[in-house]
């Protein structure tokens, strides 16, 4: 059988095939009032159809930890009783067809308060709804105002908002939690010296930039189920190291598989190997599979389950990249989106019997 569609055990939970689908920001959710941060219904469909589209593995988009974590107005956010009511209902319908529900926990730090994708690309002022944006320094992300700088006080909130949000997924019945430390969100800005300025124990050496992560891994681990795992989203790469012309010190492969073994020594069962997102002007290649190789080497270099991600949307490619030893499961984002039966299809491809929902199965 091909590897994708075997099981992959990690602590106590079985995990029905490597296929799952990426966390995508859905900009869906009400923007205030009581239902800010609270999934609706689209959210419902749009998560379930992947299940029955065969994902083993749903991770539910960057939901924030607290209201000024979400990136835009129409995030989610898992911070009081009514989103952990919605969200359970979501968790529920997942594990009903099969599939683990996961969360996404984040906070969008120096990113914050932009409007839709589709509509700009800037910020949203804040008579329409928008907030000032916190950070590890001052440094603006390009093209959005100048965040402002954390306190040790706010630290420390955050560690706990990170634990109170987790305890709250948990509750609601998601089985995997992933803590969001990429994409030039607030945690990833953290470790990276491209957006870092800080001179406190919080900045300068390679120690002190993964402190504050470290913290609210510990937080996560702390308020999940023993039996359950927590994975961790890194950015391997700021991509400003890969190109010559490059002035800039940012975030580095080799600072990655530092940070692996870190996460690793600090309970993550799960590294999903992501890349970029700290400045705005990095060159970033677009050929498929282009960030595996990056997921290739913690897993090889630290011995930590990876997955893949970024432009994977072939069947034998997927297939190849776990047969190769470059990661333990694959996550499908855009591909995904056009089609949420790829899973099913794959399957086909590469010669196993789809798991379709029952009352679909003795026809199909
Ligand atoms: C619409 C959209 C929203 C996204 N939102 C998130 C997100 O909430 N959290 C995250 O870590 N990555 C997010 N991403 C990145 C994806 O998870 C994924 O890593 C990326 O799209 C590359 O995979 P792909 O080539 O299969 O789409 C988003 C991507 C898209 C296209």
């Amino acid at each position: 059988m091909s590897n994708l569609f075997r099981p992959l055990r990690l602590r106590g939970l079985e995990i029905p095939n490597r296929v799952w689908m990426a966390p995508m920001c859905m900009y869906s959710a009400l923007p205030e009032g009581p239902e800010a941060g609270v999934p609706t219904d689209f959210h419902l469909t749009h998560l379930v159809s992947r299940a029955f589209g065969g994902a083993g593995l749903v991770m539910v988009e960057a939901t924030a930890v607290r209201l000024d974590g979400r990136i835009s107005p129409w995030d989610l956010g898992l911070w009081n009783d009514k989103q952990e009511r919605a969200f359970a209902r979501i968790a529920n319908a997942l594990s009903a067809h099969g599939t683990v529900p996961a969360i996404q926990l984040a906070h969008a730090g120096r990113k914050a308060s932009v409007a839709k994708p589709w509509v700009s690309s800037g910020p949203v002022q804040k008579p329409d709804g928008g907030w000032t944006s916190v950070g590890p320094s001052p440094e603006a992300y390009e093209g959005l105002p100048a965040p402002e700088e954390l306190t040790k006080n706010d630290i420390e909130q955050l560690v706990s908002d990170f634990y109170r949000s987790a305890q709250r997924a948990a509750r609601a019945g998601f089985q995997v939690a992933e803590v969001h430390g990429a994409h030039g969100y607030l945690l990833h800005s953290f470790l990276s010296p491209a957006s870092n300025k800080r001179t406190d124990s919080y900045g300068g050496s390679f120690e002190n930039r993964l402190r504050f992560p470290l913290q609210v891994v510990d937080a996560v681990r702390d308020a999940w189920p023993d039996d359950l795992p927590v994975f961790f989203r890194a950015s391997a790469t700021d991509w400003l190291s890969e190109n010559p012309r490059e002035e800039r010190i940012g975030w580095t492969s080799e600072d990655t598989v530092r940070l692996a073994r870190e996460l690793q020594s600090h309970g993550v069962d799960l590294l999903d190997v992501s890349s970029g997102g700290v400045v705005r002007d990095a060159l970033i290649p677009s050929e498929p599979g282009y960030q595996v190789g990056f997921s290739a080497k913690a897993r090889t270099e630290v011995g930590v389950p990876t997955a893949a991600v970024g432009l994977i949307t072939d069947p034998h490619q997927a297939a190849a990249i776990l047969h190769n030893g470059q990661a333990d499961a694959v996550f499908l984002g855009r591909e995904l989106l056009r089609n949420p039966y790829w899973p099913q299809h794959a399957a086909r491809t590469l010669g196993v019997e789809p798991v379709w929902p029952e009352p679909y199965a003795y026809v199909v």
